[in-house]
């Protein structure tokens, strides 16, 4: 299973720097059987630890250029960061990437290597108006990706239970990843308010092969409580 954490616009380049070390002495002691994810900011980024992949939360799709604000592959690849968070909510709504935009980028990183984690989700809106209209909208988020991209692990993260505290609820989300499974082969991770109370429910699901934490995640000890809640330590 894959345990994610999406920092946001949380954590400064110090307290990131804490949290792998702690995280990091948590995962030597307890040999989860768990592939550990962090995407702290930018300001952050710094080079994967044992047993912790360190990825960008964001990249512009070039090496380096006049692209004011963005970071590119050659600012990853000074940290030997080779995972890249593409089209996540916040960045399709707030950030108004296009999707023209985020097949741009997927296209670029995939064509350099990179593991990609790749969003989808729809809001409240269309979940409301039927299961169709939520699988439809889903797979237009996938016009110009490559589905068969070896390194793509895929993220379902309703908008509606982003930050809400409100997760999806076990039918919904058993339901969606069944359609996305239909035609996807890789990791399909669930996000959304998931969080050490809901954390053994959504990762017993079938289709579920690990979750993407926001809020849940910026402390460590809340992030090793949900891997406790999967896997217990054997005493
Ligand atoms: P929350 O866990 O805070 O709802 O955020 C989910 C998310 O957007 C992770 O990418």
């Amino acid at each position: 299973m894959i345990f994610a954490a999406n920092f946001k616009m949380h954590h400064t380049r110090a307290s990131t720097a804490e949290y792998l070390d702690r995280l990091e002495s948590i995962l030597e002691a307890a040999e989860y059987p768990f592939k550990v994810m962090v995407f702290p900011p930018a300001t952050a980024l710094q080079p994967s630890r044992d047993w912790i992949t360190v990825g960008a939360q964001n990249a512009y799709p070039a090496e380096s250029g006049a692209y004011t604000g963005e970071i590119g592959l050659s600012q990853l690849a000074e940290f030997g960061i080779d995972t890249v968070l593409v089209g996540h909510s916040e960045r399709r709504n707030i950030l108004g990437e296009s999707q023209e935009f985020i097949a741009e980028k997927f296209g670029y990183f995939a064509d350099k290597g990179l593991q990609i984690i790749y969003c989808v989700g729809e809001p409240l809106e269309v979940r409301e108006s039927g299961f169709e209209a939520v699988a439809e909208y889903l797979w237009e988020q996938f016009d110009g990706i490559d589905l068969d991209y070896e390194r793509l692990i895929v993220a379902y993260e309703p908008v509606w239970a982003i930050g809400t505290g409100r997760a999806a609820s076990v039918e919904e989300i058993a339901a969606t990843h069944a359609e996305l499974r239909r035609r996807i082969r890789r990791p399909l991770l669930y996000g959304g308010s998931v969080k050490p109370s809901n954390i053994a429910q959504i990762g017993a699901i079938a289709d579920v092969d690990g979750v993407l934490v926001g809020s849940a995640s910026l402390d460590p000890e809340s992030f090793h409580a949900m891997m406790i809640a999967v896997a217990p330590p054997q005493v």
